[in-house]
């Protein structure tokens, strides 16, 4: 039985032919010495490199001076030590920055820090003598419920690709192999073992695979990650459509691709069907036997016997050997890397800045004058919780993580006239608690402003993951409500004092609609990470101007999220039909003409923008696009200006409009900026199933700047 688990650029060069014949570009002097290694190995050596060894590593060469293949999690921070047997290590030596994560970064809209995050986890990585850190993870948000969903960036896959390309670069150009997962439609953690999903070939292609393509052929990433489930009735570790046709011929991967831990079922189909790599599978009970593992003995038979052909194993160790030479790891040394510094701790509190959204700022009650506010009711167990060791794989154990609380201490002067109230307890079960509800409204009566930390949490117990878990592996969320009684708390503490600012932490969407109304301020800040603290009472009290936008739509209730009303969730237990479609997230929102809470890209800031007219030119089929966008308050911020394209006519069904373009731009108060975009062909097309391409119909086009998808701001129509 598996465990419970814990769980160059190819020279930086893209080489891009046709539509569907692209390329990672491959070094022939590389190639050339991989052959020579490849030539003095026995078949036994070349088997051993296919499969873990122990917990995260793969065999390697020691007579030819091939190293193990070390990796880690995970996708905000490295992973504590779990020793090669998973046994915990705590030595105490396995700290590292443990940075927001992946929604709170998306949710910065800013592909520079994509690369600051990404570079980071690449210098501890490789202090932590880690060759391959497992992430960015990039899965679609496609229901409020996946548990996942706070390791993963966004509903969008354009907003994705821009992301992830930063990530990777950042990671990589440290010299250590980044590893995008999962690949793909790891859209739920219900049955992910083994759900099958079936979508469309457009949702696949429009939707589900565009952040993998520019993980690839931009990012160059040199891993990828198979998810779980199976797409299409295969499991897509070794699913022959999507790795052997599109990852790897298509696209022209020259990496490896890994599968997730315990996603290997079987041998044959798993060799042919393009897993260069086994890892996690554990089979049997402790003592591990990796030599039981399906690329392991039975591998070696089948090539033994000639059922298997060697050139099938050798493709998939030269892959292995082609990262191990990309990052230094044969006949060549690495820069020791760094390892939580305080340095590193800035680009985590520059994220989580960032990162945070402001939803709801009625009345301006935000920002808190540091002068003027004396008395503070801090409330809500997430005001004092760290959040590191939660959530499954993507752990870590940083040196410090500063909470909400002491981020609001730090900043004020009057230590005694901060009051703290518990409000709900993070237990199994756990319901309203009317004692704790009154202590929390007493205080709130006698401040003046009350601020309630509430929201998902990872769990109740770390080591017990998906228990009573909402944002965590294995498992999601039971629905959208907030769990320990939230939503009464809330109601009480704004009945007790108007003057209330709500924060809310977590992978996503939950269901407010029973106090939102009546809510002055609300924020979301995702998982900030050991800094977030801080970066938080920064935005409190003005210090920061927040900037971060939503990278999901916020549905009002959970029978609004289009997965669920005209998709298919979680599946009948065997297979998941994305009926939705295309019609993921903003995509459904803004066709069908659903209001959401909040709507994608949405985000307050503490002072205000003026977009220009929107002018266009076109040459070449290539439209050039220029707004002006001027902060018209009185203090500094940024602005995401966002572009969105909407075909006026089409002979398919599409998006009423979709996002194709956006740019983060800081402002002083009263300064002007141009913004300029480049449109290609990509921002018109629509993938036709019955050419199996990406086609561009002649006709109107509407470019569309907005300042999330429901405020649009300028616009104009182009004929092509
Ligand atoms: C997760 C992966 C992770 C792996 C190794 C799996 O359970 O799905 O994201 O990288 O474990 O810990």
């Amino acid at each position: 039985m598996r465990k419970i688990i814990f769980t160059v650029i190819i020279a930086g060069v893209v080489i891009f032919g046709n539509s569907s014949k692209a390329q990672q570009a491959t070094d022939p002097a590389v190639e050339a010495k991989i052959s020579n290694l490849m030539k003095q190995m026995t078949l036994e050596e070349k088997i051993g490199m296919i499969h873990g060894n122990s917990s995260f590593t793969s065999a390697g060469v020691s007579r030819l001076g091939i190293p193990e293949l070390t990796t880690s999690d995970g996708p905000h921070g490295v992973r504590p030590e779990h020793g090669r047997d998973w046994s915990l290590d705590n030595k105490g030596n396995d700290s590292s920055t443990y940075l927001p994560v992946g929604i709170t970064l998306a949710s910065t809209w800013n592909p520079k820090l994509g690369y600051a995050f990404g570079a980071v986890l690449g210098s501890e990585a490789k202090f932590r003598g880690k060759d391959v850190i497992l992430g960015p993870g990039i899965n679609i948000l496609r229901t409020p419920l996946n548990g996942r969903n706070f390791e993963y960036m966004s509903e969008d896959p354009y907003l994705i690709s821009k992301l992830v390309v930063g990530y990777i670069k950042g990671v990589q150009d440290q010299g250590i192999s980044a590893c995008v997962k999962h690949f793909i439609a790891n859209n739920q953690e219900v049955k992910r073992d083994g759900i099958n999903v079936e979508m469309s070939e457009r949702a696949l292609r429009e939707i589900y695979l565009p952040g993998f393509k520019a993980a690839v052929l931009e990012g160059g990433v040199n891993t990828v990650m198979g998810a779980y489930n199976k797409f299409r009735g295969q499991y897509c570790t070794y699913n022959d459509y999507l790795v052997n046709k599109i990852l790897k011929g298509e696209w022209g991967f020259s990496g490896l691709m890994m599968s997730d831990w315990g996603a290997i079922h079987t041998t044959k189909d798993a060799l042919l069907g393009g897993a260069d790599l086994e890892m996690g599978s554990d089979i049997g009970t402790p003592p591990l036997k990796f030599s039981n593992f399906y690329f392991a003995s039975p591998a070696l038979k089948m090539v033994q016997s000639g059922e298997m052909a060697e050139s099938v194993i050798d493709d998939k160790v030269r892959r292995i050997l082609r990262v191990m030479f990309k990052t230094n790891m044969i006949n060549a040394s690495r820069t020791p890397g760094a390892y939580a510094t305080s340095d590193h701790s800035a680009v985590a509190k520059k994220v989580a800045e960032e990162g945070i959204i402001l939803l709801k700022n009625k009345g301006n009650v935000l920002p808190l004058q540091k002068n003027t506010i004396k008395t503070i009711a801090v409330i809500g167990a997430n005001a004092n919780r760290d959040n590191a060791m939660g959530g499954g794989s993507s752990q870590v154990r940083p040196k410090y993580e500063v909470t909400p609380l002491e981020g609001i201490r730090a900043c004020v002067v009057n230590q005694a006239g901060i009051t703290f109230s518990q409000g709900f307890a993070i237990a199994k079960d756990a319901k309203a608690d009317s004692k704790m509800i009154a202590e929390a409204v007493e205080n709130a009566k006698n401040s003046q402003v009350a601020i309630v930390f509430g929201g998902w949490v990872h769990g109740y117990d770390y080591s017990k993951w998906s228990d009573n878990a909402y944002d965590a592996e294995g498992a999601d969320k039971p629905d959208m409500t907030m769990p320990f009684g939230q939503d009464e708390l809330i109601s009480a503490v704004i009945d007790a004092n108007p003057n209330t600012i709500v924060v809310l932490f977590g992978g996503g969407a939950m269901d407010i609609t029973k106090w939102e109304g009546k809510a002055k301020a609300i924020l979301q800040v995702g998982y900030p990470g050991l800094e977030g603290g801080n970066a938080l009472a920064e935005i409190l009290f003005g210090d920061v101007n927040p900037s971060g936008k939503l990278t999901f739509s916020w549905p009002k209730t959970l029978s609004d999220a289009p997965a669920h009303k005209i998709g298919e969730y979680p599946g009948d237990g065997v297979t998941v039909r994305y009926k939705d479609d295309i019609f993921v997230g903003y995509r459904y929102f803004d066709t069908y003409k659903v209001k959401p809470q909040f709507a994608f890209g949405h985000g307050l800031s503490y002072t205000n923008f003026k977009y220009g007219k929107l002018n266009t030119s076109v040459k070449n089929g290539i439209v050039m696009v220029n707004v002006a966008v001027t902060n018209t308050g009185s203090k500094s911020g940024a602005e995401v200006v966002q572009l969105y394209v909407k075909d006026v006519k089409s002979t398919v069904v599409r998006p009423e409009k979709e996002l194709k373009g956006f740019e983060k731009v800081f402002l002083n108060a009263g300064e002007t900026k141009n913004i300029t975009f480049e449109l290609k062909a990509d921002a018109f097309s629509f993938f036709d199933e019955k050419q199996m391409k990406f086609v561009q119909e002649p006709g109107k086009f509407e470019i569309i700047a907005a300042s999330s998808s429901s405020d649009i701001r300028s616009k104009k129509t182009v004929k092509l």
